[in-house]
């Protein structure tokens, strides 16, 4: 059967949520507007980062220069009830919750009942750490359909070496098995870079996933945050072709490219944001620049001037941030080596037709279908040998 196909049947297996008609019937039509009348919808995802707190100390994590903000106070859970109502508004069907660690948060179930729940999917990104079978059962029963857990290896002292707390590969196992239990699906998000692509840690992760029909999420290196800068962690286009062909060989491997509704291509600004707890709209969590404030403008307003910019109207075929090094050199490395992030979008970009005039995007990393056997073949081969190190210390 076609991989596309495939794939939105694995997707489908996620989003049939029988206990949410109204989400179902949005979701329904989404889908028909998007295959049938083939019209792009405005916006599909919102990411809403509502607090930063956490309780790992990940070598990655792309959190820290956003956490200090001085413009904009927090957003309180009346203002995130108004901003989900107007993504509902430009067509959302799923809205998620990260930080930081959001199960942390004693606000949680407030949290998730502003998201209007029962109209659209609810997922939480999380480490996993602290879902206890009574937090996955008031998870579900406050309305999360979905836990996005974030797994580094499958050799827990390289997963704790990574994330800078013994013991989290264990807990966040437990989790993870805890969270099926009490009904919510799982996806595993699993942070690929040039340290772990050709581990064994790596090689289980994914075999166990495609084993257990547990969807992985392959999020590529981006050098933001604690990889500010930092372009040795990175995958090039050998590397990306081992990706690609993991992607096209299962259906229960994907990444947020895999994910848009017609075909295959960056979601920013169009299907996708990232919106910080001070009211930031970001196009993508690694991209930090801000579109524009929620305590300022409505989405609609930012949204529509994000979308001036040529490299986000279009679905670029490579990840702007994690593989296109034009894009990195020329407008994400004026984000580097600084704090209190995000900066504006004409400081960064400048304005739309200055973008227009001096940026193309870049062609698309392609597998041929009579490829994909080989490449993981000898992508097996390299990670049997290891030949990369989990060199993941801070
Ligand atoms: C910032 S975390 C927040 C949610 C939660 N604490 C967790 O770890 O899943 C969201 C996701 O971003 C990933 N991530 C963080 N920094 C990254 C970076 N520089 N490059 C790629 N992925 C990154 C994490 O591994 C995690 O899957
Ligand atoms: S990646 Fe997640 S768990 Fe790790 S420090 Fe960042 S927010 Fe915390």
């Amino acid at each position: 059967m076609n991989l596309h196909l495939n794939r939105q049947l694995a997707a489908l297996k996620y989003g049939l949520v029988w206990r949410k008609p109204g989400f179902l019937a949005r979701m329904t039509g989404f889908y028909l507007k998007s295959f049938v009348v083939r019209q792009q919808q405005p916006l599909r995802y919102v990411d809403f980062a509502v607090d930063y707190a956490c309780n790992l100390k990940c070598a990655h994590c792309f959190k820290t220069t956003l956490e200090t903000n001085d413009k904009h106070p927090r957003l309180q859970v009346s203002q995130y009830k108004r901003i989900a109502q107007e993504c509902v508004d430009l067509g959302a069907i799923h809205l998620s919750l990260q930080g930081g660690e959001v199960t942390l948060l004693k606000n949680l179930e407030d949290l998730i009942r502003s998201m209007s729940p029962q109209r659209v999917l609810v997922s939480l990104t999380t480490n996993g750490t602290m879902i206890t079978p009574s937090l996955a059962q008031r998870l579900y029963a406050w309305g999360v359909d979905q836990l996005n857990i974030s797994i580094d290896s499958f050799i827990p002292e390289e997963h704790d070496q990574f994330r800078g707390v013994k013991g989290a590969w264990e807990k966040t196992f437990a989790g993870l098995k805890t969270a099926r239990q009490a009904g919510l699906n799982v996806q595993v998000n699993t942070t690929v870079s040039k340290f772990n692509l050709y581990t064994t840690g790596f090689l289980d992760l994914v075999d166990y996933c495609i084993d257990n029909r547990i969807l992985l999420n392959i999020v590529l290196a981006a050098p933001s945050g604690n990889w500010d800068a930092n372009i040795d962690a990175i995958l090039d286009t050998a590397d990306m072709r081992c990706v690609r062909a993991l992607i096209q060989s299962s259906a229960y491997v994907r990444q947020d490219m895999d994910s848009i509704v017609l075909g295959r291509g960056c979601p920013a600004m169009k299907e996708a944001i990232y919106i910080t707890p001070f009211g930031d709209v970001l196009c993508c969590p690694f991209i930090h620049v801000s579109f524009g404030n929620l305590h300022e403008e409505s989405l609609r307003t930012i949204v529509d001037r994000g979308l001036q910019y040529p490299f986000l109207q279009a679905h670029a075929k490579q990840c702007l941030v994690a593989e296109e090094r034009v894009f990195i050199d020329k407008y994400l490395s004026k984000t580097f080596e600084r704090t209190n992030l995000p900066a504006g979008c004409e400081e960064i970009f400048g304005l739309p037709k200055d973008v227009a005039a001096e940026y193309t995007l870049p062609n698309p990393v392609v597998v041929a279908d009579n490829e994909v056997a080989s490449v993981i073949a000898e992508w097996r081969r390299r990670c049997n040998n290891c030949e990369t190190t989990q060199a993941f210390s801070h």
